[in-house]
């Protein structure tokens, strides 16, 4: 079995809406962050002979989109003999953390070494995108930046040490999320009076974030962050029917948030399509920020991370995955 890791990724500019639904071709740029510790895994073995691709998730989960995925990637990256699949995570799945953006990368990262092939991520980057348009940003570390239009490129505006920023993860609901991104993006597309005007301001925030990424500059990158993600939610509500993330902790954690701020403690929020919410803040206000996260009523965990790296192929999976009895690897004896 060849095992690869990816970490999950937070967009600092939100992608949410698509070009293009076949092969998820994003409308908007948007730019992120990968994040350290929050990993998958992903284990793929060939299976020469073998009748048919052996696919799951672990935990168990349905993998309709997982076999669709692997036989797609199969074809682009050539491998004739079928394969064996596992993928599991470090963190709650589907639940708006970006797994399926960690999942999908890792996989793409372990298939093409199962290929053996070691293309850069830009050219896996369609691929990635195939099983979630957010896991190409995760094909490279650090700050990245996803531009659609034109031939779909993902570059590295920065490494993950250009910037050590502290990133809480308040964990306000563990179960998966109600309606998926995917569903959601189209239901926004096709019903939000607002959907125009999300688009129409991107660019600008994009011009924002980017430039206070490099300038390192959180008070500058803050309330972009916010505005941006706010304003994706916002196009969301105006769905028909409408789509609600949010948690009563998801409000609370925000507030909790500003009167941080209120009170000096340098630190700002952004909510994916799920209940959770990030916050981002220097290390040194970290301890305040994960503590304050962690009183609020209906935070169930906070999690803590920084800025990671690429994915690579690992020797062997980490000891959190915790993987079907066949995929388990014996300790080695030396
Ligand atoms: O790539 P998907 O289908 O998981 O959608 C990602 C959508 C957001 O997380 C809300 C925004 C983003 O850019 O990651």
């Amino acid at each position: 079995m060849i095992w690869a890791q990816a970490h999950a990724n937070l967009a600092l500019v939100k992608y949410w809406g698509k070009a293009a639904v076949a092969g998820n071709q994003a409308a908007n740029a948007s730019l992120s962050v990968t994040l350290d510790g929050l990993t998958s895994v992903a284990g793929v073995g060939r299976r020469p002979g073998g009748a048919g691709d052996r696919v799951a998730w672990n935990p168990p989960a349905p993998t309709a989109g997982l076999v669709d995925f692997v036989a797609r990637a199969r074809d682009t990256l050539e491998i004739r003999d079928p394969v064996d699949v596992v993928v599991t995570s470090n963190f709650p799945v589907g639940a708006g953390l970006a797994s399926s953006a960690s999942a999908y990368a890792a996989l793409s990262w372990a298939l093409a070494a199962a290929s053996g092939r070691s293309p850069a991520a830009s050219e896996l980057a369609p691929l990635a995108r195939i099983g979630s348009g957010s896991a190409c940003r995760s094909l490279l570390g650090g700050f990245v930046e996803w531009q659609p239009e034109g031939r779909t490129a993902v570059s590295q505006i920065a490494p993950p040490d250009h910037w050590p920023l502290s990133v809480v993860v308040a964990v306000v609901r563990e179960e998966p999320k109600r309606t998926s991104s995917r569903e959601g993006m189209a239901r926004t597309r096709a019903s939000s009076p607002f959907y125009r005007a999300w688009l129409e301001a991107g660019p600008e925030d994009l011009r924002e974030v980017r430039e206070a990424v490099l300038a390192c500059d959180l008070a500058r990158l803050g309330p972009v962050l916010e505005r941006n993600a706010l304003r994706m939610h916002a196009t969301a509500l105006g769905a028909d029917p409408p789509l609600l993330y949010w948690e009563p902790a998801t409000i609370a954690v925000v507030r909790t948030v500003w009167s941080l701020r209120e009170k000096g403690v340098e630190a700002f929020f952004s909510i994916d399509a799920g209940p959770q919410v990030k916050v981002l803040c220097e290390p040194a206000a970290a301890d305040a920020v994960a503590s304050a996260l962690s009183a609020v009523e209906g935070v169930s965990r906070v999690l803590r991370s920084a800025p990671g790296g690429a994915p690579s192929v690992l020797h062997r999976p980490p000891s959190w995955a915790v993987l079907p009895e066949e995929h388990r690897v014996r300790p080695s004896s030396d």
